[in-house]
């Protein structure tokens, strides 16, 4: 695994350069293996970046019939619901670009949750013909608490080695009531490339748990086995990282 930290001045320049490094990461997969397999993050922090992707500057340079959109983690809502990662992305980024729906794989919320759990393990299994699945890119935030995805802190979902989805029904305050569907750290291992947008001052006291004294919180756990780790943070949220 090769480890890099980068701080920018706010979240605006922080998306641009994650705009820049998923466009090229995209053109690399698709020139190594005809398509790029991304996972989409959800909350609040990537609406930025989504948004530089469908803009005029990217949505026209990337190759969109070879970008297959899937998803980290998904609140157990339909995909109208407000709380949906899908529809955030949907809104921002996928009504915008030429992406064909067939490449959008998302998780499917308003199914009982393992049902999801299980139907989205079989589509990870279609499309990554029968082997473990490896993503060219995930993109993660991180919440106060350090969960990722939905991988929360203490979490039973933290010591899964086997599935590659599971159902989470961590159902403790301030974290969401909703369950949830998330890939697992296994899954988010094998990737390729991963990049942790975090931003904001909320968060640095986490960030500097994690990427200073090593805590072993959700997404200090997140080590591709023999990919990249890029964690992009701005300024507030990068204080307490040298
Ligand atoms: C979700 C995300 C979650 C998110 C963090 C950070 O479904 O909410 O998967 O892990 O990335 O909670 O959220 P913000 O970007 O809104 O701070």
């Amino acid at each position: 695994m090769t480890l890099e930290i980068e701080t920018y001045p706010n979240k605006e320049t922080l998306a641009n350069s994650a705009a820049k490094e998923f466009s090229r990461h995209a053109r690399s997969a698709i020139t190594r293996h005809d398509r790029f397999s991304v996972a989409l993050a959800g909350g609040s922090t990537p609406r930025v970046l989504y948004s530089l992707l469908a803009g005029d500057e990217y949505a026209s340079k990337l190759d969109w019939a070879r970008i297959h959109l899937f998803w980290g983690d998904e609140r157990c809502v339909p995909p109208d619901h407000p709380d949906s990662n899908y529809r955030m992305a949907r809104k921002i980024l996928i009504d915008r670009v030429p992406i064909p729906e067939v490449n959008v794989h998302r998780m499917q919320g308003e199914l009982a949750p393992e049902e999801g759990a299980l139907a989205y393990e079989r589509l990870l299994y279609r499309y990554f013909s029968w082997k473990t699945p490896v993503f060219d890119l995930v993109l993660l935030g991180m919440g106060e608490d350090g969960h990722t995805a939905s991988l929360f802190p203490g979490d039973r979902s933290l010591r899964e080695r086997k599935r590659w989805v599971i159902a989470v029904d961590h159902n403790q305050p301030p974290v969401p009531t909703v369950p949830r569907l998330t890939l697992t750290l296994p899954i988010l291992n094998f990737a390729r490339k991963v990049m942790f947008l975090v931003t904001g001052e909320s968060k640095a006291e986490t960030v500097r748990r994690i990427l200073v004294s090593g805590c072993k919180l959700p997404a200090g756990m997140v080590k591709p086995v023999s990919g990249n780790l890029k964690w992009m943070l701005d300024e507030a949220a990068g204080t307490e990282v040298g």
